[in-house]
């Protein structure tokens, strides 16, 4: 069994003005992904950052760059996107007119794909994608803000995307991360685990509890170490 665990700290919370030095504090500190949020105003009522910020940061981290479109429509953006240095690329399928093809465009344009079932998002629309899939992620609060409850209906999803993922890969096919988002801390990882995730984004648990030093080690690490216990490793 796979026993790799990924945090996926969100630049969400991170201090904007000085996004370079917190990028790279989150890979100093043992990071394995950086997740960006990118919040249109449409989509989402909320407004983030675009391809300019991600290329920005680019040079500041050798880690993956995990962008999570909350945009509609998502097909430009997401090539701008790839342009910009992302390795990994989610969007919200009903905010794309065809999802296989945007899936499609995103790995020929050099990335890794997923697609992002909101709380209330049916688990089917993964029924006919599974074969173009790197990651699902699975929101566990409602897009558009940090710093929200986790929503606990994310618990039997997550139990029900971790089966039709491993019975994929068990029947020949290739692997697929599965993520959370929103609402993730030190003291729900372990449960979250459990059910199934394998990549934990945190974005007010990391910025919100920095080390002495301003770095986000100490943070990372008991939220990884957590979230092996609730696997049981
Ligand atoms: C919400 C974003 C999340 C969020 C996570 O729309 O997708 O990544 O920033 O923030 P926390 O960890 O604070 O819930
Ligand atoms: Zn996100």
């Amino acid at each position: 069994m796979d026993k790799t665990l990924r945090i996926a700290p969100s630049i969400l919370s991170a201090d904007f003005a000085r996004l370079g030095e917190e990028v790279h504090a989150l890979e100093a500190g043992g990071a394995d992904l950086v997740h960006v949020d990118v919040m249109d105003n449409h989509y989402v009522p909320n407004l983030t950052i675009g391809p300019m910020v991600c290329r920005a940061i680019r040079p500041h981290v050798t880690i993956p760059i995990d962008v999570h479109l909350m945009v509609e429509p998502v097909d430009a953006l997401a090539q701008e996107f790839a342009k910009a240095g992302a390795d990994l690329i989610t969007f919200h399928p009903e905010a794309s007119r065809h999802v296989d093809r945007t899936l499609q465009a995103i790995r020929d344009a050099g990335c890794r794909a997923g697609l992002v079932l909101n709380p209330a998002t049916p688990v089917g629309w993964l029924d006919h994608v599974m074969g173009r899939l790197d990651m699902v992620l699975l929101m566990s609060v409602n897009p558009g803000f940090g710093g929200q409850g986790f929503i606990d209906t994310a618990l039997p999803k997550l139990r029900e995307v971790r089966r039709r993922i491993d019975a994929h890969v068990a029947a020949g096919g290739q692997p697929i991360w599965l993520e959370i988002d929103g609402g993730v801390k030190v003291d729900n990882i372990g449960t979250i685990a459990a059910a199934g995730a394998d990549t934990f984004v945190a974005g007010s648990a990391v910025f919100g509890a920095p080390d002495p030093d301003g770095g986000y080690r100490g943070v990372i690490e008991r939220l990884r170490g957590a979230a092996a216990r609730g696997k049981g490793w």
